[in-house]
């Protein structure tokens, strides 16, 4: 099977790699800020977990799956390691895909990586499958993610009020999806002259 790799204006979408393992593991470090506002509230992992999920994704994979269920970003001009886009099922049985973004080295946040990430993700999940949906699930406490989610047109299609509660603080749970026919006229009508 070909290699993936999806490109934009400013980041490479692309399959990892054996020599992805040093940099993946400095981006993983508990210490890093990412973690504060990548679901906080599960905790953030231990050096031995950051470690294995570092050796897991590096691994060359003998048969990689169709579609892929994680991708490295890298920046564009120098192919630096900078985050990942993956999806997992929120129900397989019923063909329902949850995606997931993180932009780990926080130097990038702000510059527009994030959302063209996520644009190139969608695009690429529903090209290589027939679902009808794509979401993501983040809280109130990350205006980041919602504002990523709101630029690329999808909607808020559900907002748990005050269900993340800890450490203190209080906010909603929310959910930004979007549907096959709503991103492909979006897609058609960015691309129009
Ligand atoms: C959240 C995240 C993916 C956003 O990616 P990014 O590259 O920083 O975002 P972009 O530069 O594409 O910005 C998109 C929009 O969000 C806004 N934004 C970005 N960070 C923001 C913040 N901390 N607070 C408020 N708005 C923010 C930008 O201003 C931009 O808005 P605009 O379209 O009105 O100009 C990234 O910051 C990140 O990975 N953070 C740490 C991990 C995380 O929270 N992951 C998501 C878990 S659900």
């Amino acid at each position: 099977m070909d290699d993936v790799v999806l490109e934009g204006e400013k980041v490479r979408l692309r399959d990892w790699r054996p020599g992805d393992l040093q940099p993946l593991r400095g981006l993983l470090d508990p210490a890093r800020p990412w973690h504060e506002t990548n679901g906080p509230y599960f905790g953030t992992p231990t050096a031995a977990a950051a470690d294995s999920t570092a050796r897991e994704l590096t691994t060359a994979k003998a048969e990689p799956s169709d579609p892929r269920t994680s991708l490295a970003v890298c920046d564009l001009r120098d192919d630096r390691l900078i985050g990942r886009v993956s999806w997992y099922w929120e129900s397989r049985q019923t063909d329902w895909r949850r995606m997931g973004l993180v932009i780990y080295d926080e130097q990038y946040w702000g510059g527009g990586y994030g959302t063209e990430s996520l644009r190139l993700w969608t695009t690429y999940l529903f090209a290589r499958t027939d679902t009808l949906r794509l979401d993501f699930a983040t809280f109130s406490g990350n205006p980041g993610m919602i504002a990523v989610g709101r630029r690329l047109g999808f909607v808020e299609e559900g907002r748990f009020r005050r269900a993340r509660r800890w450490s203190g603080g209080v906010h909603d749970s929310v959910v930004y999806g979007v549907l096959r026919e709503e991103w492909d006229r979006m897609i058609h009508s960015s691309t129009e002259p």
